[in-house]
């Protein structure tokens, strides 16, 4: 049996429902002698900014417990780097590319995603609004639903590609910040980004990362992000999500993919296995294979409920 692998995310098609996260992969051509770049649904690259970014002073990463922490601070080359230099190999390589984007202000965020434009060779923006590791930017947006609306309806004039919006898991209500990233025009939404966390050295009595606190990634999240890709998928049934959080393994995929997420984005797990995406396209198909699954597709949104009791059980 032959496994269609296809995703339609709105105006987005992806060859696989396999992408690779933002911050986890590079530009991508880091990765090339590990994965094919063309097998890949998409790569969401580096976050990107107007300027170049040095990021935040070491350390920036630690292990914890199924998972790690990290306060990189949106290091990168800027935009303009990315445009000259990085997307003309990913283009040369047949990479699907998402170009994630982040700024400090609105007018920043709406400057990087006019230098991309309407560029053909980028298939989407991902608006990263959601980044626990920098002073100002990212979690200003993310936490306040109004300040998101506004922020997604002042950047989508900037461009005619398929708008993501990357939402924050540091919310009490992540339903009300992916209602407003719609109302002000996204077209997909991703989620989730890192859980802010804090690990401490008990000898130094110092916190482990620089920054003081860092996002969580990893399997250590996969329940937090599954579950709220399933509170927005049936909140708002009808807009492509991209499930992101602690993927390691095909099974993981086809857990999101029944949540509610169209597609997937693999993060951490390319740290310990930097070939792990392309294989879980592989798997994936497998997988579909051996439980006799047609279209990849057909696995969306089909979580079966019980009904919850009235009463908590005691
Ligand atoms: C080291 C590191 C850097 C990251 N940088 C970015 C970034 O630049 N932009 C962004 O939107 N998300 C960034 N993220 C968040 C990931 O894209 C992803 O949402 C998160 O790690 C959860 O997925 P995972 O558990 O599979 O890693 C970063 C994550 C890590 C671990």
């Amino acid at each position: 049996m032959s496994v269609d692998l296809t995703v339609h995310l709105g105006r987005l098609t992806l060859k696989n429902p396999i992408a690779t996260a933002s911050g986890t992969f590079g530009y991508g051509l880091e990765f090339a002698e590990f994965v094919d770049l063309s097998s890949l649904g998409a790569i969401s690259v580096k976050g990107l900014s107007l300027r170049p970014c040095l990021g935040n002073p070491p350390p920036r990463i630690c292990e914890t417990d199924a998972g790690m922490l990290n306060a990189i601070g949106l290091q990168n080359v800027g935009i303009e780097e990315f445009l000259g230099e990085k997307l003309p190999r990913l283009h040369e390589a047949r990479a699907t590319v998402i170009a994630n984007v982040w700024g400090d202000t609105e007018a920043e965020y709406r400057a990087v995603v006019e230098r991309i434009g309407d560029d053909p060779r980028v298939a989407a923006v991902e608006l990263n609004v959601s980044c626990p590791n920098v002073v100002k930017g990212g979690m200003v947006f993310g936490n306040d639903p109004a300040a998101l609306g506004a922020l997604v309806a002042a950047v989508r004039p900037a461009t005619r590609l398929p708008l993501v919006v990357k939402l924050s898991p540091n919310v009490t209500d992540v339903v009300a910040a992916a209602r407003a990233a719609v109302e002000g025009g996204a077209d997909v939404l991703s989620l989730i980004n890192t859980l802010v966390g804090l690990s401490i050295d008990i000898e130094t009595r110092e916190p482990k990362i620089g920054f003081t606190t860092g996002g969580l990634s990893g399997p250590a999240i996969r329940p937090v992000a599954v579950r709220m890709v399933w509170e927005v998928r049936r909140a708002l049934p009808h807009v492509p999500i991209f499930g992101i959080g602690g993927i390691e393994t095909a099974e993981h995929v086809v857990e999101f993919l029944i949540a509610g997420a169209n597609a997937v984005q693999v993060g951490t797990a390319s740290f310990r296995d930097p070939g792990i995406s392309g294989r879980l396209v592989r798997d994936l198909a497998r997988w579909c294979e051996r439980h006799g699954v047609e279209r990849v597709s057909d696995l969306t949104a089909t979580l079966k409920t019980r009904p919850r009791p009235e009463k908590a059980y005691v």
